[in-house]
């Protein structure tokens, strides 16, 4: 397993205006699906490839197709949906499941709320989504959830996350390749990221 932080200027750019409180709804959710496209070109860079072969309009050659069930796409409601776009722009054959955990704000414990799977998921490799890995206790809960469904290849796709949530997973499940924009410094007393960038699910449905 690895924990890839993807420090391109690109990214580091955008990530800089979705840190900004003064960034509107629509900047940040434009913003976020933009670099959810950037990393995926990374994160997916171990994707198998059939060989084909393709006629261009000089002859014919050898190509390479991705298999029909290359990847699916589970976001962490709510905040991992604003991920999805950018994601799909680049694998448009991706399935799509969903993941509904919220954090209980006193104790930081994941509340699971919802689940449904494409049928064939555990044939899939699987880009998990949640921009924020702060305690780890969401993302580890989702990690178990898709295991127990039978998933076996996992990447998790983050934005900003505290050290504390890595080692969670490092820990509880070595075998998942963590793909993150930036780690940053630490968790607060409330157990938000530091510097982060606020809660998420909020700024990208601006519901607070
Ligand atoms: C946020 C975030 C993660 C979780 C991270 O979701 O999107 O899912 O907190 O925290 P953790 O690593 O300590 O578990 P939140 O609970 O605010 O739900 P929401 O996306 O519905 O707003
Ligand atoms: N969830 C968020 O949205 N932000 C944080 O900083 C931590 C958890």
């Amino acid at each position: 397993m690895a924990v890839i932080e993807v420090n391109h200027p690109l990214i580091q750019h955008k990530l800089t205006i979705l840190r900004d409180k003064t960034t509107d709804t629509k900047t940040f959710r434009e913003n976020l699906n933009e670099i959810a496209k950037l990393m995926t070109y990374e994160a997916t860079k171990n994707l198998k490839v059939e060989e084909s072969t393709v006629e261009t309009p000089i002859m014919k050659t050898r190509g390479y197709t991705l298999q029909d069930k290359a990847v699916g796409i589970v976001p962490i409601l709510r905040a991992g949906l604003g991920m999805v776009e950018g994601i799909l722009d680049l694998v448009p054959t991706a399935k799509i499941g969903h993941i509904g955990v919220y954090r209980n704000e006193e104790t930081l414990e994941p509340v699971y709320y919802y689940c449904k799977l494409p049928e064939d998921i555990a044939e899939r490799k699987v880009l998990l989504l949640d921009p924020m890995l702060a305690t780890g206790g969401s993302a580890v809960y989702a990690i178990d959830y898709l295991k127990e469904n039978g998933v076996t290849d996992i990447v998790f796709m983050c934005l900003v996350a505290a050290p504390e949530g890595i080692a969670k997973i490092l820990n509880k499940h070595p075998d998942v390749d963590i793909y993150i924009a930036k780690i940053d410094q630490g968790l607060d007393s409330n157990g938000y990221i530091y510097p982060g960038l606020g809660d998420c699910g909020d700024r990208i449905f601006g519901t607070k």
